[in-house]
């Protein structure tokens, strides 16, 4: 198979071997692969794959056809449109994924949309829907929304009938993430952790730290967060267990899945690529000041 290869920090594209399913997993025919900023820092040697993930292919979510069932998958058909998020190897024609972590693709979303979502959605609705437990009237900060997580956050966040408060660096954008669903777009320095934001937080508000692309490290001000019960809590995905993704995959399947069918909830896209114009892709990710994701075709 043709599969997208880190070498010398360069992102290339090779004839690799192609993977065989363990028990539980299935063979995926991929058709779309999204990039994600875990994959630029993979390709800087940064973020190597957790065990039992390819380590030499990136790559973590995509859309595809069920190509190959391995030992003890029952239930689902091959020929059947699917996309998943996985730890590696998304970026390539074919990928061994989990059974239990596989979502099928509506039959109202394309395979590029489909290719886009998995990794984003599944970030955002564990951080916001799991963690953070929104509800209908409560009020949400994304920051970052403007990118692939926060797009996807603000979305979920107009789904669930919450008012929507998305801050967004790049003045270009605002409007944009105002029509995905955000009462109002805000400039980053009045709602950053170390600038207003705490002074500003609801009774028994829950901080949830998904990215630390702006920087890991920040003075906070306990006294605040102590005054209004608030608290703070940091998830990933890519190092859970097998059962703990199944799980984050069936409340995505619960929760989103008929809102993405209904086109109640959009995949962005600002680019697609071949995947012969890998390097490309990533370029553009690293670019910045973009809304929406970039998807390799196959
Ligand atoms: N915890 C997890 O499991 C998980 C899963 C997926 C992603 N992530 C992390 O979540 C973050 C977002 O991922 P993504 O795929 O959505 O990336 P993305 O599409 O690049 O989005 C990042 C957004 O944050 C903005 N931003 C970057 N640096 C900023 C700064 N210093 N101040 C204010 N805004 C800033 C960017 O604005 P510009 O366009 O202006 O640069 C962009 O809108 C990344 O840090 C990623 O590593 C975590």
């Amino acid at each position: 198979m043709r599969a997208v290869v880190i070498e010398q920090g360069e992102v290339i594209v090779i004839e690799h071997e192609d993977p065989s399913p363990g028990p539980g997993e299935v063979i995926v025919a991929v058709t779309a692969a999204g990039v994600n900023a875990a994959d630029l820092l993979q390709r800087r040697g940064l973020y190597p794959a957790p065990a039992g993930a390819p380590a030499d292919i990136p790559g973590l979510e995509l859309a595809g056809i069920v190509a190959e069932l391995g030992e003890g998958v029952s239930g689902i058909e091959l020929g059947s449109r699917v996309m998943a998020v996985v730890a590696g190897g998304g970026q390539a024609e074919r990928c061994a994924v989990h059974a239990s972590h596989l979502l099928a693709v509506p039959d109202s979303v394309s395979d590029l949309a489909a290719g886009g979502f998995p990794e984003a959605f599944s970030t955002a609705h564990d951080a916001v829907v799991t963690r953070g437990r929104l509800e209908a009237g409560m009020r949400l900060l994304v920051t970052g929304a403007a990118g692939g997580v926060g797009s996807a956050a603000v979305q979920i966040g107009r789904a669930l009938g919450a008012e929507v408060i998305a801050s967004v660096r790049d003045p270009a954008r605002r409007a944009a993430v105002e029509a995905l669903g955000a009462s109002r777009a805000v400039n980053p320095e009045a709602s950053s952790l170390s600038g207003g934001l705490l002074s500003a937080l609801a009774a028994e508000a829950r901080i949830l730290v998904i990215g630390v692309g702006g920087g890991a490290r920040l003075e906070l001000n306990l006294l605040e967060l102590m005054a209004v019960r608030a608290s703070i809590a940091g998830a990933t995905l890519r190092a859970r267990s097998t059962a703990e993704k199944a799980l984050v995959a069936e409340g995505v399947q619960r929760d989103l899945l008929g809102l993405l069918a209904s086109g109640a909830l959009e995949v962005p896209i600002l680019e697609t690529f071949a995947l012969e114009d890998v390097a490309a892709a990533y370029e553009r990710f690293a670019a910045g000041s973009k809304l929406g994701k970039i998807i390799l075709g196959l």
